[in-house]
C-alpha cells in the first residue's frame, strides 16, 4: 500500500497526504513545517502557489476527475542516443 495519497478534489486542489517530500525544480526540499497534508493548486489562481489558497472557489475553476476517466497519454518514445562526437 502506498504511503502517499494524492486526492484530486472536485473543482479544486490536489490534496497530498502521508509520507512525501515537496521539492522545487532543482530538487531542493521545501520546508512544510511538519505538515503531513497539503493542498496544491490545480486551478492556477492561487496567490500562494504552489499551495491552494481557496481561490478556486471564486475563479470559476471546474474540473471533476473520476478514476475511470483519468487516462494517461501513452509514454513518450525513448530519446535517440546522442550522435557520435556530440
Ligand atoms: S486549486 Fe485552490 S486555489 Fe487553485
Amino acid at each position: 500500500m502506498a504511503t502517499t495519497r494524492i486526492t484530486i478534489n472536485d473543482n479544486g486542489s490536489l490534496r497530498v497526504e502521508g509520507d512525501f517530500e515537496l521539492v522545487d525544480a532543482q530538487g531542493h526540499s521545501i520546508d512544510l513545517g511538519g505538515r503531513a497534508r497539503i493542498g496544491l493548486c490545480r486551478c492556477g489562481g492561487s496567490a500562494k502557489k504552489p499551495y491552494c489558497d481557496g481561490s478556486h472557489k471564486t475563479n470559476g475553476f471546474q474540473s471533476v476527475v473520476t478514476a475511470d476517466a483519468a487516462k494517461l497519454a501513452p509514454p513518450a518514445p525513448p530519446a535517440p542516443p546522442p550522435a557520435p562526437g556530440a
